[in-house]
């Protein structure tokens, strides 16, 4: 069997892989589960109803901050400055952010080459592209713009524990059920996620010449650089968190359950 390779430096090989493993499979898992989260996050931000919890002021990630006219006033922490369209997201401050947040990500960069681009689908399996360019032109030079959508991301962070700060609420006044575990759960998870990127990393302890001279650097550092061997686990973890949060929100909203009270 002839491994020459092509003008592009490529192994020309019959075969389209030589591996007999299941390759396909991680692939189509992440294809699954994206093309998922996609759908049902696009139905819940589209739905404009069921986003808030008055008695306990709950208030769910997608549609935060709130800033339509057609927010319900207690939810619009920040003004509602927006026009109540169908097509515009009650939470057009941050979506698309967070959107390019979790585009430019490295890990979700490489999910999605393989799983939906196929560029390539798995190591050593060839992809059906002919040619390469990397990241160096439009569209995909605009990946570089991570760093500045790690920025955005710990804006909407802080909004996001501010949320579930406010949700420690009931009729009485101080208030604590269910839903107050499940937000400050994911706020803290989306802060492991946030704290794991690759340009947190290189903006905390990147650049420098000795660590030994910047000690406060170099621990917060250490800490970031393993969550960062999570970052992965994490970008699946938040995608599931979030999506929880949402319907936990919404159900007790839409009235199917009612939230487990365990202070007022
Ligand atoms: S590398 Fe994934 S969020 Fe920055």
């Amino acid at each position: 069997m002839s491994t020459g390779t092509t003008g592009a430096d490529r192994a020309t090989i019959p075969a389209r892989t030589l591996r007999t493993d299941r390759w396909w499979w991680p692939p189509l898992v992440t294809f699954a589960g994206l093309s998922a989260w996609v759908l049902y996050a696009n139905v819940r931000v589209f739905m404009q109803q069921w986003y808030w919890v008055d008695d306990y002021h709950y208030l769910t990630p997608f549609y935060s901050p709130c800033i339509s006219e057609g927010c319900v006033p207690e939810a619009a922490h920040f003004g509602r400055i927006l026009p109540d369209w169908p097509i515009l997201p009650y939470a057009m401050a941050s979506l698309p952010f967070l959107l390019l947040f979790r585009l430019t990500c490295y890990y979700y960069r490489k999910a999605y080459y393989r799983a939906f681009w196929l560029s390539p689908p798995a190591c050593a399996v060839a992809e059906p592209h002919k040619t390469y360019t990397g990241e160096t032109r439009f569209p995909l030079v605009l990946q570089n713009a991570h760093r500045y959508a790690f920025y955005a991301a710990i804006v909407i962070s802080l909004i996001n524990t501010y949320d579930a700060i406010l949700a420690f609420h009931s009729p009485e006044g101080f208030g604590f059920g269910l839903g107050n575990v499940i937000l400050v759960g994911n706020v803290v998870l989306l802060w492991a996620y946030t704290a794991s990127c690759h340009s947190c990393r290189h903006i905390i302890g990147g650049r420098l010449k000795h660590f030994s001279a910047h000690p406060l650097r170099y621990r917060s550092w250490s800490v970031v650089s393993q969550l960062n061997t999570r970052h992965m686990e994490l970008a699946w973890i938040t995608l599931g968190t979030l999506a929880l949060t949402d319907f936990y929100v919404m159900a007790v909203s839409a009235g199917w359950i009612d939230d487990l009270r365990f202070i007022n």
